[in-house]
């Protein structure tokens, strides 16, 4: 079934010029770009998106990451848009993903701090269709997705 995603590239990725290999590997998938858009997320969409996570040892240094530096938002839409997404970026530990998602294949080698070393993943992905509506509407509004 034809179905919406919301995805992110974090400020790793935009950092680390990722963005034309992550574009590249999800039209290979057949995902297609409903609307892209580099930001300066603002600290209350950041509490929104991860509002879910509040009170978790990682929250703050989350949020402070996020708001670190420029991310790209987007709609994508394609069959089974959410899991083939999620597929793609493989584990939120980059070193427990599988070869082959962009977590594992483009993580950052050199040794950083543990916590921030899961942090900065590089992408996020909606875990659900439930989750993808309300992620696209911190970010967008019904007109520029028409
Ligand atoms: P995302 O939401 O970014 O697509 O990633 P996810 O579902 O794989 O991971 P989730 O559990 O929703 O966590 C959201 C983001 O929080 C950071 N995190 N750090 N240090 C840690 O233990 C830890 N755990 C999660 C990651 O940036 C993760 O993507
Ligand atoms: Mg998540």
């Amino acid at each position: 079934m034809l179905e919406r995603t919301f995805f992110m590239i974090k400020p790793d990725g935009v950092q680390r010029l990722l963005e034309e290999e992550i574009w590249k590997r999800i039209a290979q998938a057949n995902i297609r770009v409903v609307k892209k858009r580099a930001i300066n997320m603002e600290k209350a969409q950041a509490q929104e998106l991860y509002a879910i996570h509040k009170g978790k040892p990682f929250y703050e240094n989350l949020v402070k990451f996020i708001l670190s530096g420029p991310v790209v938002v987007s709609v994508l839409e394609g069959r089974e848009a959410v899991s083939t997404i999620r597929r793609l970026m493989g584990a939120t530990d980059p070193g427990k993903a599988v070869v082959g998602s962009i977590r594992a294949d483009l993580k950052e080698e050199q040794y950083i701090d543990p916590i921030l070393k899961i942090i900065k993943n590089i992408c996020h992905g909606s875990d659900s269709p439930e989750s993808a509506q309300k992620e696209i509407s911190i970010f967008f509004k019904p007109e520029d997705l028409a």
